[in-house]
């Protein structure tokens, strides 16, 4: 497996487990404040990141790009920076840091288009001389 798509399935196991432990922190306490963040955490964090590098994993020229490192570097940040501000804000009311929130949800899109730009891009071929872009 590419390096991106093993680096992108250890995040994604590591956002689903705070996931399930926040969902049944909820459903145990009866206090289902949180719950946008339980989502997001588990959809963002989880769904998301496993389904990124399940598509490095199906593109492997594509996942030697250094491209695909910024993708998941930039992404990463943005949930890290953006879910336990995320969380703080509805669990613990604290609404001084939404601007937190906004920022990494900003890092997030960026992140997002980044992958739309390797999803339409050439994939590029082998040559004798290195990588170039197949034709279309
Ligand atoms: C043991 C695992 C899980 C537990 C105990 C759990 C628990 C909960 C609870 C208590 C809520 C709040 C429901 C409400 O107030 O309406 C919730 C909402 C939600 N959960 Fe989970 N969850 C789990 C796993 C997951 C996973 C794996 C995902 C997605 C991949 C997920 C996605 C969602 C979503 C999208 C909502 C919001 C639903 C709505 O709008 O009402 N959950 N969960």
């Amino acid at each position: 497996m590419p390096r991106v798509s093993e680096l992108f399935f250890k995040t994604a196991i590591v956002f689903l487990i705070v996931g399930i432990a926040i969902g049944l922190h909820m459903a145990i306490s009866q206090d289902h404040a949180a719950f946008p963040a339980h989502a997001h955490i588990n959809l963002l964090g989880w769904v998301t990141s496993a389904i990124f590098g399940g598509y490095y994993a199906l593109n492997p020229a594509k996942a030697a790009r250094r491209i695909a490192m910024i993708h998941y570097g930039l992404y990463t940040l943005g949930l890290v920076v953006m879910l336990p501000a995320l969380y703080l804000m509805l669990a613990k009311g604290n609404t001084a840091i939404e601007p937190v929130v906004a920022t990494g949800s900003m890092i997030v899109a960026a992140a997002v288009l980044t992958f739309g730009f390797v999803v339409f891009s050439s994939e590029p071929v082998p040559t004798a001389s290195g990588l170039k872009s197949a034709p279309r």
